[in-house]
């Protein structure tokens, strides 16, 4: 497991690299670099990145059943969902989150841009009165079937396409935010939204940070396709950080399991990084 420490110093040479400017900077030590290695994938602007991020328990739930979802991370969990957030164009969630937890998706624990909010609201049901609608923060987009009747609004709402089985591809819903210059992307919940773009093979890396509390009942959150057998189960390479009052499992799906004895991430020296 990589201890990660994270320095104002390396924070500010991440978020110059998500506006692509390459600089090198001095890696004092280990836990600074691994902080690095965390990051950089993420702020790196190579094409399109797909990333998802979720909270949970020990016992693996995003909630209690009642839907108190409050807290759930630690304060340094906190940190890096919001560092996520700082360092990709567009955040998304499905609009069983906002009718649940009523978030902001904004950058508020570290310092950085907030992104742009997407909601995956296929039948449009996303509340009128949704906090993101009214903070005057950044734009809200709605990805919206184009077979459902068209409602004045005051966010954008864009029309796709709703597939045989019901849903929207993931697919239009990436192509649709390039086209608006938004290439790479947090999917932050829930667990049915996560779900339809691993499906879809679109996801590059999942982060599972794991806080030391058992809620021993409630919503998981994440949720695949049933298998029968565990020889079926995804077995992405995977990078394990202490962030400090959570644990961060970085999986990445772009990289078969056995092939990470020399990660990319790997390569970081501790002198300099140049990107
Ligand atoms: N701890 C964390 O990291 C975290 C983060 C976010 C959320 N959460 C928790 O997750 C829970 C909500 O998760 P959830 O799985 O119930 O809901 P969700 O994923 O937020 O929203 C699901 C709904 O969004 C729409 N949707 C999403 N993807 C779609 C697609 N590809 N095509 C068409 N529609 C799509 C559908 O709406 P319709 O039903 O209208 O068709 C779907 O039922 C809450 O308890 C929240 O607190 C936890």
């Amino acid at each position: 497991m990589q201890p990660v420490r994270m320095t104002d110093q390396m924070w500010q040479h991440l978020l110059s690299l998500r506006d692509g400017n390459v600089r090198p900077v001095a890696l004092p030590d280990d836990p600074v670099a691994c902080g690095l290695s965390l990051y950089k994938p993420i702020a790196l602007r190579n094409g399109s990145f797909v990333m998802a991020q979720v909270g949970q328990s020990l016992d693996g739930r995003v909630a209690t059943p009642t839907g108190d979802a409050q807290d759930v991370s630690g304060c340094d969990g906190i940190a890096h969902l919001h560092r996520c957030r700082a360092l990709v164009d567009a955040v998304v969630v499905g609009v069983g989150t906002v009718v649940a937890d009523n978030p902001s998706l904004s950058v508020r624990a570290v310092s950085g841009r907030n992104p742009v909010r997407v909601v995956v609201d296929c039948n449009g049901r996303l509340p009128e009165h949704a906090k993101m609608l009214h903070d005057g923060g950044m734009p809200v987009l709605v990805m919206q079937a184009d077979d459902i009747a068209v409602k004045p609004s005051a966010h954008e709402v864009i029309r796709l396409k709703r597939q045989a089985n019901g849903w929207l591809s993931p697919q239009d819903i990436v192509e649709a935010l390039a086209k608006r210059g938004l290439t790479s992307i947090l999917v932050e919940g829930g667990a049915t939204t996560i779900s339809r773009f691993v499906d879809a093979c679109l996801v590059d890396r999942l982060h599972v940070s794991v806080a030391p509390i058992i809620i021993g009942s409630g919503p998981a959150g994440i949720r695949f396709s049933p298998i029968d057998r565990l020889s079926e189960a995804r077995r992405p390479d995977v990078q394990v950080y202490n962030i400090g009052s959570d644990i961060v499992f970085d999986c990445n799906f772009r990289a078969e399991a056995g092939d990470a004895a020399v990660s990319p991430q790997s390569q970081d020296v501790l002198m300099a990084d140049t990107a």
